[in-house]
């Protein structure tokens, strides 16, 4: 059993993760149209983990016994200057998930809801390798600046991502 307000604090963070879920689906578009195809894969790859965050919150809001709510969402940008741009961007809104991830936390905690503290703690760890495997990135494509041999190196790296479903968790939906 969750409070009223916990649950609609978690059902807020399902929709922001379904945000980041497009947001990423988008970037894949724009780097598939500026011919970087590894970086498509990544950002491909990033969508399907943020379907297993929508999916996290998900059951675990109907294993509480809460009727979830999609909101209306806001249009996700679909044009970005360069690939740093782009790897800047997605650090922005993964800090800004990561206060979000942290502010539940101490709303958990104030309402001494034990269940919703353990549910939080993999999303508190996620974040730290989110926010890391950004800042990589970025420091990398800072050391080839412009060059388009660097862009292609790096570009090749990130499509060696692949997607690896969570152990015995819920799947996201199915992709390519
Ligand atoms: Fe679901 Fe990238 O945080």
């Amino acid at each position: 059993m969750i409070s009223a307000k916990m649950a609609d604090s978690l059902n807020k963070q399902m929709n922001l993760e379904l945000f980041s879920a497009h947001l990423y689906l988008s970037m894949s578009s724009c780097a598939n149209e500026m011919g970087l195809k590894g970086t498509a894969t990544w950002f491909l790859v990033q969508y399907q983990e943020e379907m297993v965050h929508v999916m996290k919150f998900y059951r675990y809001l109907v294993d509480q016994g809460i009727n979830v709510g999609f909101l209306a969402s806001k249009a996700v940008p679909n044009s970005y200057a360069s690939l740093l741009e782009m790897f800047e961007k997605t650090l922005a809104h993964e800090r800004m998930i990561t206060s979000c991830i942290n502010n539940l936390l101490e709303q958990a905690v104030k309402e001494k809801d034990h269940a919703s503290q353990v549910f939080l703690q993999w999303f508190i760890t996620e974040q730290i390798e989110e926010e890391n495997n950004d800042r990589d990135i970025i420091a990398r494509l800072k050391l080839v600046g412009t060059a388009g041999q660097g862009l292609l190196m790096v570009d090749a790296e990130l499509g060696q991502r692949v997607f690896t479903p969570p152990p015995g968790g819920t799947q996201p939906i199915p992709l390519v």
